[in-house]
């Protein structure tokens, strides 16, 4: 089993970054341990390039992910924690599989379409491209499991797609990549805005009181909760009777998602009660579970040293597992080097 997965470098990592992605690499590290597999984790600082940015910040922001993801559990002995731009072997992998993918293929990418939206010509070329450099992060290290959620499932085909087409045409009868397969976490909790339980909670959102940051503090998590949106009715006593109540079903989400339990199981305890008995027991959970990352997190992101030196070990360890098949890649493609 090799599980590789990677997060784009934002900054102001919040609580649906954290119940997205972020605790689902931490759980499934322990699970490679247990098979006897290796986990491979990265910031994709090269995608963050796609789309217009400041340099600055996706420095800043790559070494603010790293301290997160150790702050968060993310083991950097057990597992190879690194950013892509110090393993050059997945920009030359993307070159060698852009004689692979198909123009068509790319053209049907809903990501592309979303985020080049109507400017589809002012658009950059890496974002077109995104998918490719997407598969060859994964082909490099030959993954066998690659955990992502729902909305990346797509680009997920797309490399099984691109392996397939390449271990047919230049296999030559064996199998140079390993086809990946998807891990989408079944309840994936979507966490909405505290403000409006229609909106995604986002860094990007103007309001800080939509969201629950890493950064935030005991009293700051209180408070937010406290003034998050709701509704004056009681919670009901099973999952079908939010429906229509977006608040009180982002709020129940929460608890679940940081308790470990079912929505169901929340409301067999929470059902007939207020807001005012639901909400200082949502924050109690949040401030339990948050302070020990919340802690961490204020300590690692001032370490400058110890965050570099963690990439730098990371790169290394990526750099010797990427060489075997990046150079048979070479070597299936007919290139003398
Ligand atoms: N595109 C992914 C996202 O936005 C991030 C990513 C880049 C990724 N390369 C990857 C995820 C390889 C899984 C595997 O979420």
């Amino acid at each position: 089993m090799r599980i590789v997965s990677g997060i784009q470098p934002t900054g102001n990592l919040h609580l649906g970054n954290y119940l997205g992605a972020i605790r689902n690499w931490v759980a499934m590290q322990d699970d490679v341990a247990a098979k006897g597999g290796q986990g491979l984790y990265f910031l994709a600082d090269l995608h963050a390039i796609s789309m217009p940015h400041i340099p600055a910040d996706l420095a800043a922001n790559t070494r603010e992910m790293v301290a997160a993801l150790v702050a968060c559990g993310i083991d950097p002995a057990r597992s190879i924690l690194f950013n892509q731009a110090q393993v050059p072997a997945h920009a030359e992998l993307q070159w060698l599989l852009s004689g692979t993918a198909r123009m068509g293929w790319l053209s049907r990418m809903t990501q592309f379409k979303d985020k080049s939206g109507k400017n589809r010509e002012g658009a950059s070329i890496a974002l077109f491209t995104y998918p490719v450099l997407q598969a060859a992060d994964v082909l490099l290290y030959q993954a066998t499991h690659v955990p992502v959620g729902e909305d990346q499932k797509q680009h997920l085909e797309l490399a099984r797609d691109i392996a397939q087409k390449f271990n047919t045409d230049f296999g030559g009868g064996s199998d140079v990549f390993t086809l990946p397969e998807p891990i989408i976490p079944p309840e994936a909790a979507r966490i909405m805005s505290l403000r409006d339980g229609a909106a995604k909670m986002s860094k990007s959102d103007p309001s800080d009181m939509s969201r629950i940051n890493l950064t935030d503090n005991a009293d700051t998590i209180m408070a937010k909760v406290k003034k998050a949106k709701s509704d004056p009715e009681p919670l009901p006593s099973e999952p079908a009777g939010l429906a229509g109540r977006a608040e009180a079903k982002n709020l129940v989400g929460i608890y679940a998602a940081m308790a470990g339990i079912s929505p169901a199981a929340v409301l067999s305890e929470f059902g007939g009660k207020g807001f005012g008995a639901f909400k200082p027991a949502l924050a109690e959970l949040l401030v339990a579970k948050l302070a020990p990352i919340n802690a961490r997190f204020a300590d690692l992101r001032q370490d400058r040293a110890a965050l570099d030196a963690i990439l730098r070990s990371g790169a290394e360890r990526a750099r010797t597992l990427a060489a075997p098949t990046l150079t048979a890649a070479y070597e299936a493609l007919g290139l003398v080097r």
